[in-house]
């Protein structure tokens, strides 16, 4: 399973993005969160913003939707230049379709679970999913501590469909993501660890260093 190192950029500095870009050229995904201010309480970007980075940035877009309708608002995720398209299974709508039409677009489909939701909500969808996210804080902010109680399920997911990638977001740093590698993860988002550190790009290597260390 290859080890996939994602920064979030919502712990970048907004007014210079295309520089904060440039300072993690050596990630695998982007991790872009995007916030409605309904299914979590905070509103980040959406897809214009997503448009105009696109062109200054060859790394795919990991598009995680925390938003109440993903399926109104795939299209223009998808029109914008997401690559991966990821959206909850506790939004209001229909999984299945919201998958169909990810899919549809050319996209990759993941899906998204909250730190409560138990990891038998994704499984009926398995077989049609490229990844699937196991939060491992409550969607909402950057900055917040890692939940270990969320391992489980990873496990779970792991010994299900042992060639899916399992993302990891929230809480992750170099110590942190040994434990979900160990789990079963594979693709590690990190927000805080990466645009907080003086050397972004030595803090990836470290990330991923430590990561295949504890390959599970
Ligand atoms: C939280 C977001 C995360 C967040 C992670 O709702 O989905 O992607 O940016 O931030 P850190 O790595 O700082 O916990
Ligand atoms: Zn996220």
């Amino acid at each position: 399973m290859e080890m996939k190192i994602s920064p979030s950029i919502l712990a970048s500095d907004y007014a210079n993005l295309q520089t904060e870009l440039e300072r993690i050229s050596t990630a695998d995904l982007i991790h872009v969160d995007v916030m409605d201010g309904h299914f979590v309480p905070n509103i980040s970007i959406g897809a214009p913003v997503v448009e105009s980075i696109k062109k200054v940035c060859s790394v795919p877009f990991d598009v995680h939707l925390m938003i109440s309708e993903p399926l109104k608002y795939v299209e223009d995720f998808a029109r914008a230049g997401a690559d991966i398209i990821c959206f909850h299974v506790e939004s209001d709508s229909d999984t299945a379709q919201t998958i169909d039409k990810i899919v549809s677009l050319g996209k990759k489909p993941a899906l998204a679970i909250k730190p409560n939701t138990p990891a038998s909500a994704v499984v009926p969808y398995l077989d049609r999913l490229e990844m699937v996210l196991v939060m491992t804080v409550e969607p909402g902010f950057g900055g917040q501590s890692f939940m270990e109680s969320t391992m489980p399920k990873i496990e779970e997911i792991r010994a299900l469909r042992p060639d899916i990638d399992i993302e990891v977001d929230g809480g992750i740093n170099a110590e942190t993501i040994k434990i979900a590698s160990k789990a079963g993860a594979n693709v590690f988002v990190a927000g805080s660890a990466v645009f907080k550190s003086e050397s972004p790009e030595k803090t990836i290597s470290l990330l991923r260093e430590n990561a295949a260390a504890q390959k599970a």
